[in-house]
């Protein structure tokens, strides 16, 4: 099979959607080549092999025999989602206790109350970067504050996170992995010294009377993943979803006159443009196929939900922008045993924000003279560092 690659199609990063189209009608599995990775991967675009792939236990997480590994990034790595059952499974468990509904629900008030504050700065400007004045913060506080880290030096963990889940071509040589891994083992001692009734406290005691508790490998691994992923995807999902109301007046207007489509909006926005383009890598554990291609064991492979979720065959119209269709069954959430242990906390903080951005601010325009978007690179993450508004 030829080999596509991804790096060589002109805007690509700003809208992928076009190729994905094209490699949906061409068949569900593509050799690609990408910036991520030196070798060919496999890439599955098509929805009904795309949710299937994602449940599929002969597809594993953890790449860890692969080679392809830092010995920084292999620090980070004992976490759910570069972990096949049994370690996932008891991993999932460990942090289910703690990352309870109950606790999400109980965040309903605070998220209400970050968003007043940071929209009552954003106020008297009259203009504004979305990203840096609420959709950035808002998570970055929030997650903070569930975990029992509320003085973290954001903006120095926001140039990390940035660097480990999005890295420009420059920053590859760097090693943001290292430092975070410093980093963290920092934080978890501290936490270790006086622990709170937050949620990573929680994550250092639990499990310890039954003998089951978190190493400090893990316990490592499980506040990297909850910080990086609390954080960097919600922002973009607030800041997607917002854009793809701007550049659709009706569907803004449908939404002003009907808050109570908000949850479903939510949902599209998801669908349509959300924060995660690709699940995280996947490698055949045993060879197997998937549509008609024939996958070898250790052979690495990415769903791309961005072109499941536009995929004809299950949604109709699937490039319209519309927040009254029935979204349901998008993959922006993921699927399977990895699906996304966040998506309350997510949902909740994206209806909160734009709920209350678009009753704040009648008048909310893109803002022209904000210059050009600057598109995320790489294939995990869809979204722009920024969004140029004004009111
Ligand atoms: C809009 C926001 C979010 C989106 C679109 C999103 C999306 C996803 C997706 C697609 C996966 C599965 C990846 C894969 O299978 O390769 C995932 C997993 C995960 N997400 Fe989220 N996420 C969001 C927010 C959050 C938040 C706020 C948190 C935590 C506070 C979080 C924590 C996690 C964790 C821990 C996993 C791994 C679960 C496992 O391996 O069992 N996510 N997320």
């Amino acid at each position: 099979m030829a080999v596509l690659d991804l790096r060589d199609l002109p805007d690509f990063t700003t809208n992928p959607y076009p190729y994905y189209a094209k490699l949906r009608a061409e068949g569900p599995v593509h050799a690609v080549r990408t910036e991520e990775m030196e070798q060919r991967v496999w890439l599955v675009v098509g929805h009904a092999e795309a949710r299937a792939a994602l449940a599929d236990q002969r597809l594993g997480k953890d790449w860890r025999h692969t080679g392809l590994w830092t010995e920084s990034e292999a620090a980070l790595s004992a976490n759910m989602l570069e972990l096949d059952a049994p370690h996932h499974t008891r991993l999932r468990r460990l942090v289910s206790r703690e990352f309870t509904a109950r606790r999400i629900e109980a965040l309903r008030p605070r998220v209400t109350e970050i968003t007043g504050e940071l929209l009552d700065a954003m106020a008297p400007r009259g203009s504004a970067d979305l990203v840096d004045a609420l959709a950035f913060p808002l998570p970055m506080t929030v997650i903070c504050e569930l975990l029992g880290v509320p003085d973290i030096d954001r903006d120095a963990f926001r140039a990390l996170s940035n660097g480990i889940v999005t890295p420009t071509p420059e920053q590859r040589g760097a090693d943001p992995a290292g430092a975070m891994g410093a980093y963290l083992d920092g934080l978890i001692e501290n936490k270790r010294r006086s622990p709170g009734d937050d949620l990573l406290s929680g994550l250092i005691r639990t499990g310890e009377a039954d003998g089951e508790g978190l190493s400090s490998a893990e316990l490592v691994g499980m506040a990297f993943l909850l910080l990086v992923a609390g954080h960097e995807t919600t922002v973009n999902l607030i800041a997607n979803g917002v854009r793809a109301l701007l550049d659709h007046p009706d569907q803004l207007a449908l939404l002003r006159a009907d808050p109570g489509l908000l949850d479903n909006a939510v949902e599209e926005m998801l669908r349509y443009d959300g924060p995660v383009e690709t699940a995280t890598f996947r490698f055949a554990r045993e060879t197997l196929t998937i549509g008609d291609t024939e996958i070898h064991v250790d052979e690495p492979v990415l769903v791309a939900l961005a072109s499941a979720d536009r995929d004809p065959l299950r949604f109709r119209d699937p490039d319209t922008f519309d927040i009254r269709r029935e979204p349901q069954g998008h993959l922006g959430f993921g699927h399977g045993v990895h699906y996304c242990l966040g998506a309350p906390l997510a949902r909740m903080e994206a209806r909160i924000a734009i709920g209350a951005l678009l009753e704040r601010f009648p008048g909310l325009a893109r803002d022209p003279s904000g210059g050009e978007l600057d598109w995320l690179p790489g294939l995990l993450m869809r979204g722009a560092r920024g969004l140029p508004v004004r009111w």
